[in-house]
């Protein structure tokens, strides 16, 4: 029996623990031992690590995912993008996601794990499809969530939907941890039925379900995993690699993985994980198990999410009324699966309609263009009043709202002139105008201060020998 591991710690683990704040030095010296313990794939890239390269890192992001490509030659490099959204925040249109996978490709991403909020098919399959056209892997993620309309009938459809556009595997992706032993069970075991593609699992341990799930995930007929090692594991994490590399094995499972490297490794993220302590950038409330999740069916983060709108406007007292709210809102909305950006918009439509006493009387400008279709098909049906109370005359997209996008990459060329020293660098720009900006005047400025310093050198290098 064979199971592979997905080490996350340089990017989910990272993102989940120290929100994406680590920088490129903290793990360069440990890459020769990633490559090395025999990891299915390494997750690398994407998600909020681009973002937060040129925000907060002052790293070119691209820089970051070839020296980690030159560092781990032999390790397959994973990266998570959020299908037409790529690692923004909105639909761009297909040639930006095109030229995106492409470099994404060119600069060292072998595995690239595409989802979408709404799990609508044409909002990934361009992405899917370029990446196949570069000869890389595509794996088509489900976002896993629980509604009386999210049933294994229904995961069945969108496997098989993807497995037409030609994904290579398919991952079942609990961004919340709450996907149970027994509901992953069950689902691997429907999906092996139904798609012939290898079966990945994604989960975060965050209300404890998590290795429960992983073991029951790889009992059901699962493939890979997805781990994070020790020192950057649990809570809000992936659970730890070595542990259940060490359950596995012992029970006749063939992970591939070398203890020996994966020790080291654990040590090493040990140590990052004591000054990130110390720093206070490492909060140690998310190692902790949340089982709040699992009481009101709403992802940890969200439920911070209301405490804090509620306490921002003095209305804790209306708590207990926002949590009641919020399955209606979501069911009235055709019950999208709560992850970014939908469940900021269900949580937010479900406080105002509380704090305002009356329904749909405020809405965000986000749920309206949900309600006319720019994010994608709803996995259920919106309620028609409510639509109707807020469209009013206004008329919903048909079709793809992608296909309504103008290209973009020209004219964003034309925008950052030469600021730009390769199509990469464009590329950040038309995904992150302002921080790329940012980023290339940084840049520039340390491209001169290392031309002054070095005709400096000579001097003060005399009067040191002096
Ligand atoms: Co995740």
């Amino acid at each position: 029996m064979r199971i592979r591991f997905t080490e996350t710690v340089l990017r989910d683990a990272n993102q989940s623990l120290v929100a994406t704040r680590m920088p490129f030095s903290d793990f360069e010296s440990i890459l020769p031992v990633l490559d090395k313990a025999g990891y299915y794939s390494l997750e690398c890239w994407g998600g909020a690590t681009f973002d937060s390269c040129l925000r907060f890192l002052n790293e070119d992001p691209w820089e970051r995912l070839r020296k980690i490509r030159k560092g781990c030659p032999n390790t397959k490099l994973q990266m998570l993008l959020r299908g037409q959204n790529l690692l923004g925040y909105k639909h761009y249109p297909d040639d930006i996601v095109r030229r995106f996978v492409k470099k994404s490709i060119d600069n060292g991403i072998d595995i690239i794990r595409i989802f979408d909020a709404l799990n609508d098919i044409r909002n990934i399959e361009v992405a899917v499809d370029e990446t196949i056209k570069n000869g890389a892997l595509a794996s088509g993620a489900i976002c896993y969530t629980i509604s009386p309309i999210h049933n294994l009938e229904n995961y069945v459809k969108i496997a098989r939907q993807m497995e037409e556009i030609g994904v290579s595997t398919i991952c079942i992706k609990d961004m919340a941890g709450i996907l149970s032993p027994k509901a992953v069970f069950e689902l691997v075991k429907a999906l092996k039925e139904n798609v012939s593609c290898p079966l990945v699992v994604h989960t975060h341990s965050t209300t404890g379900l998590g290795y429960m799930t992983l073991l029951r995930a790889v009992e059901g007929g699962a493939d890979v995993i997805d781990t994070a090692i020790s020192g950057f594991s649990g809570g809000t994490s992936q659970p730890a690699a070595e542990t259940l590399n060490y359950a596995l094995s012992e029970l006749g499972y063939n992970t591939g993985l070398n203890a020996e490297a994966l020790d080291r490794i654990g040590d090493f993220f040990k140590d990052i994980r004591s000054r990130d302590f110390k720093s206070g950038l490492l909060n140690p409330t998310v190692l902790t198990t949340d089982a709040k999740a699992l009481v009101y069916q709403i992802p940890g983060g969200m439920l911070s999410n209301l405490v804090s709108q509620l306490t921002s406007v003095n209305r804790m007292d209306l708590f207990n009324d926002v949590l009641e709210e919020t399955p209606k809102v979501r069911k009235e909305l055709g019950y999208p699966p709560l992850v970014t950006p939908m469940s900021q918009m269900v949580g937010a439509q479900a406080t105002t309609n509380v704090i305002t006493g009356k329904r749909y009387s405020s809405v965000s400008k986000e749920v309206k263009s949900y309600l006319k279709g720019e994010y994608g098909t709803p996995p259920g049906e919106i309620d028609e009043e409510i639509k109707k109370q807020i469209l009013g005359g206004e008329t919903p997209i048909e079709g793809r709202f992608a296909d309504t996008l103008e290209p973009a990459f020209e004219k964003a060329r034309a925008q950052i002139g030469d600021k730009a020293e390769n199509e990469e660098d464009i590329l950040s720009y038309a995904l992150f105008p302002e921080q790329a900006l940012k980023f290339f005047n940084y840049r520039e400025g340390l491209k001169k201060r290392t031309f002054t310093y070095s005709f400096s050198l000579p001097e003060s290098e005399g009067e040191k020998n002096a």
